[in-house]
């Protein structure tokens, strides 16, 4: 009778883990979904923001335009390389990453910014941003460990380290 018990565990375990769909890469289908939905969300707020920075570079005035110009070029050229590598992560994840205005406007919490000529209006601006895209990483870096997904688990722990440290030199430079 005890023995019988015993076995009934593993059978049970086993049929579960037959039944359990996975995907190309071996990760849960179900957990990848959701991973893929929140990098797409992820996405559709670093769009918003790349644009935002490219008009700062465009439309900045005034004494620290030679500092800032090239200083917002420099972080939309490395925001857009973002872009890519999450829309990326989406399609080996096996899903689609939103490639629309329309998609972005309708899920980005990061708002389209116009008219800032003001260097400090800026830097408050990417600030904003970085807070939003930053708080939706660590969420991703959670879920991306219970899912053992290392892939994204790797990007998002490499993206915070490096936008904490540029939110310190950004909010240095506003004197904060
Ligand atoms: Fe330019």
């Amino acid at each position: 009778m005890t023995a019988k018990k015993a076995n009934a565990k593993p059978k049970a375990a086993a049929r579960k883990a037959i039944t359990r769909k996975v995907t190309a890469i071996g990760l849960d289908e179900s957990q990848s979904v959701e991973l893929a939905d929140k990098l797409n969300d992820l996405l559709a707020n670093y769009q918003v923001f790349y644009m935002n920075v490219r008009g700062f570079h465009w439309n900045i005035r005034g004494e620290k335009f030679f500092e800032l110009h090239l200083k917002f070029e420099e972080l939309y050229n490395d925001l857009v390389l973002k872009i890519d590598e999450i829309a990326e992560r989406v399609l080996t994840l096996g899903h689609t990453p939103v490639h629309t205005f329309e998609g972005y406007l309708a899920t980005a919490v990061v708002k389209p910014a116009q008219n800032i000529t003001e260097g400090r209006k800026a830097v408050t601006a990417i600030l904003e941003a970085f807070r939003v895209v930053i708080t939706k990483q660590r969420v991703l870096l959670d879920l991306s460990d219970v899912a053992d997904d290392e892939g994204t688990n790797a990007l998002m722990s490499d993206y915070i380290r490096e936008q904490e440290k540029l939110v310190w030199m950004y909010s240095a430079w506003l004197g904060q």
